[in-house]
């Protein structure tokens, strides 16, 4: 049996009722890649008095030992946020099902939900995308697409920043911002939300112009994990949520 638990967006958001199973169970594993991962679990450890063992993206997707481990016996995978909001994890559920090893999951607080502490309406946002970084000889671009499809039917857009674990590269605001501007050749983009450390003592939302919010450093939105949102036509309640909410840097009224 495989448990796919989510640890919430910050490190003691685990239901009670993922803690109690925890407590019977001996093969403990944290997916330490899909996510930006600074999460201290010894607390974890010392209450459950077992060790959790951290899995790269070796031992996740070429080698996962862990699944033939639960063709006999219990095995918890723990994973930050949301177990489902990552597709390595409903990979990782269709090989175990091809294994015939049964899977269970238990649901966490997500980016998906907590970007609605914009104030955005969630249900106005269309098809997330991630920006990744670009390679020699590769510049992707179909995330712009999706920002330029979004907004002619005024949604929302919510974009999700690279994580490259095993170079130890997250993608920072400033990063995606530069991205953003050397791909947006007509100007689409105007205003830019970003999202730091959501659900953590040190969150972050940052509203504003993109030329503004570009001319910032790094240090100013704060350590990862980042999102932004490219909002669309804002509706006057999220405009009013967002500025008595956010850092606010605009010149001009939102397009
Ligand atoms: C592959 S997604 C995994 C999402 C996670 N499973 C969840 O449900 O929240 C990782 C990306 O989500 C975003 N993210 C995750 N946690 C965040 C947080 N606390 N604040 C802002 N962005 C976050 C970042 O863009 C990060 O690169």
């Amino acid at each position: 049996m495989l448990y796919l638990i989510g640890l919430g967006l910050s490190e003691r958001d685990l239901s009670l009722r993922a803690f109690e199973l925890l407590r019977k169970i001996v093969n403990i594993y944290v997916d330490t890649y899909t996510n930006y991962f600074d999460f201290d679990l010894l607390w974890l450890e010392n209450e459950l008095n077992k060790k959790i063992i951290p899995l790269s993206r070796n031992d996740m997707e070429k080698n996962p030992t862990f699944l033939d481990i639960a063709k006999s016996k219990e095995v918890a995978l723990l994973v930050s946020g949301d177990p489902l909001v990552a597709t390595t994890h409903t990979d990782i559920i269709l090989r175990a099902n091809k294994m015939g090893v049964k899977t269970k999951i238990y649901h966490a607080s997500s980016i998906y939900s907590a970007i609605a502490e914009t104030g955005l309406h969630i249900y106005r946002f269309g098809k997330t995308t991630s920006i990744p970084y670009p390679e020699e000889n590769f510049f992707p671009k179909s995330f712009y697409d999706v920002i330029v499809q979004n907004k002619e039917r005024n949604l929302h857009t919510m974009l999700l920043l690279d994580v490259k674990k095993e170079k130890n590269l997250f993608m920072n605001p400033k990063e995606a911002i530069s991205i953003l501007k050397e791909i947006d050749k007509n100007n689409n983009i105007t205003d830019i939300i970003v999202i730091s450390r959501i659900s953590h003592e040190n969150q972050k939302i940052i509203y504003g112009d993109i030329d503004k919010l570009i001319k910032f450093e790094n240090e100013y939105y704060g350590p990862p994990p980042h999102t932004l949102v490219v909002p669309a036509k804002l509706h006057f309640a999220e405009e009013e949520y967002l500025l008595s909410l956010a850092e606010i840097h605009k010149n001009s009224k939102n397009k």
